[in-house]
């Protein structure tokens, strides 16, 4: 019997992270006896998987590091992983000693090789993990992350990633299929897929395949898989929202109804500082006919306010895709300058006291949109896959368009889909009774 290692493991930033960390912890217990814990104080590993995205979480960081050091138990390891492993490298162990191993983002497949090397260190950003075929961990038996892209290509002026996840490479469909095909079959039954820039899926792969493939043919043979019921996917990229996309999205019903569509700002002319490659008119576009094919979708977005030059007619243009599009879902954060990007070096910066006011006015406005259409669900039925037992005792999931729903039931309905009568919906979630 090998000996039992505790690990505990703190996971930052989006589902990205949240995959990574899975494929940290099965690579981990390929190797050797770990189990997670929930206690830092016992744990032999302390992973931190970190995100760089704005600046508070990587200011945080250091501060939780000190927090781990003081509590950890004598000979336990403290790992940073993750995107500000990647940008911020031997500075991490310069600023905190305590640090065993540093770890970027595009190189997970090297956990134990880290955790076993002093001092270990690698950041490489162009590492190509894209055929490394990882060992099976999932966090839930009810959905399963399944990345279909690493990195990005798009260098969006405000962001970070492409520093810190290298270049954008898609995973051969043959890997996703037996992927999804495994998951599904031992009670998975959604399945989320996950890439920077999802809806370029198929553009690069690391080995020359002549394959012509794109997103909505990835969609289409995975909805082929039996064991499948759902299909969701974050994030996609509103410029290459054509309309065979659409299409397929709108006619293909393993394909959730909720799409992801990041404004990041509604002035075409931030829009082009931002360069992100589409106007205010081509979202609303996209937007409105997703609207107009589908009667029950659901679209939600990130909005940065507070961008270099941004004027008060500018977010005026936010609010007006706002007030057209209505989201039942947004994220929203000012503007944070980050290293290595272009966009930190404008100088025409926003006073963060109007980036401040501006976030408020729209929190506020996006509070009462999302009341509106709470109040709309009242005495609607809605099909919900269960999938979450929250600690208030409510059952959790979510309708095929992504609506928070919580029933009081018993956990047998998890891995279930049942029909849902809203009863009190609220604006951050829907209560109901199951009716069959
Ligand atoms: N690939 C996704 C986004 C990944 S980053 C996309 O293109 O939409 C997640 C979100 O963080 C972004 O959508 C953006 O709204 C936000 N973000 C990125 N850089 C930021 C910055 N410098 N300041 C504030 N928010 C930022
Ligand atoms: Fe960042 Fe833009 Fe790539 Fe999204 S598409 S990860 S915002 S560079
Ligand atoms: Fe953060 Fe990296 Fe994701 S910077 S948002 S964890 S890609």
């Amino acid at each position: 019997m090998r000996s039992v290692k505790k690990l505990f493991i703190e996971t930052l930033g989006c589902a990205m992270n949240t995959r990574d960390s899975e494929h940290m912890i099965a690579e981990l217990q390929s190797k050797e006896n770990y189990e997670i814990t929930d206690d830092a104080k016992s744990a032999d590993l302390i992973l931190i998987n970190t995100c760089s995205v704005r600046d508070k979480p990587v200011q945080k960081l250091f501060s939780e590091i000190g927090v781990y050091k003081k509590l950890k138990k004598k000979g336990a390891k403290i790992g940073v992983c993750g995107c500000t492993a990647s940008h911020l490298g031997d500075a991490i162990f310069k600023r905190a000693p305590s640090v065993d191993f540093v770890l970027g983002a595009r190189n997970v497949s090297k956990i134990s090789e880290a955790v076993n090397t002093p001092k270990f260190i690698d950041v490489a950003i162009d590492y190509d993990e894209s055929n490394f075929a990882f060992s099976e961990f999932r966090a839930s038996p009810y959905k399963a992350y399944i990345n279909i892209s690493i990195g990005c290509d798009k260098q969006c002026t405000y962001c970070i990633v492409p520093h810190t996840r290298g270049e954008e490479i898609s995973i051969p469909l043959e890997l996703i299929i037996a992927e999804a095909t495994k998951a599904a079959n031992s009670g998975a039954k959604e399945i989320f897929l996950l890439g920077q820039n999802v809806n370029n899926y198929g553009r690069r792969f690391s080995t020359n395949s002549d394959k012509k493939i794109d997103f909505s043919d990835l969609l289409d043979a995975i909805s082929q898989i039996d064991a499948v019921q759902r299909i969701r996917f974050t994030s996609p990229h509103p410029l290459h929202m054509d309309d065979k996309f659409l299409n397929t999205f709108a006619n293909n019903p393993k394909v959730c109804k909720s799409m992801h569509m990041p404004l990041q700002s509604g002035s075409t002319r931030i829009l082009d500082g931002m360069k992100r490659g589409y106007s205010k008119e081509w979202f609303l576009n996209r937007a409105l006919k997703l609207r107009e094919m589908i009667d029950d979708v659901s679209i939600s977005t990130d909005i940065i306010v507070g961008f270099p030059g941004e004027s008060d007619a500018d977010f005026e243009d936010t609010m007006d895709v706002l007030e057209q599009v209505k989201f039942e879902q947004i994220f929203a954060f000012k503007y944070s300058p980050r290293p290595l990007t272009k966009a930190a070096t404008f100088d025409n910066q926003v006073d963060p006291l109007i980036a401040a006011a501006r976030l408020d006015r729209l929190q506020k406005r996006q509070d009462e949109i999302l009341d509106a259409i709470a109040l709309s669900k009242q005495d609607k039925i809605l099909q919900v896959y269960f999938e979450e037992l929250r600690s208030s005792g409510f059952i959790a999931g979510r309708s095929d368009n992504n609506a928070l729903v919580q029933v009081k039931a018993s956990d047998s309905v998890l891995g279930q889909t049942h029909n849902v009568l809203i009863t009190n919906p609220k604006r951050l979630s829907l209560y109901g009774q199951i009716v069959d």
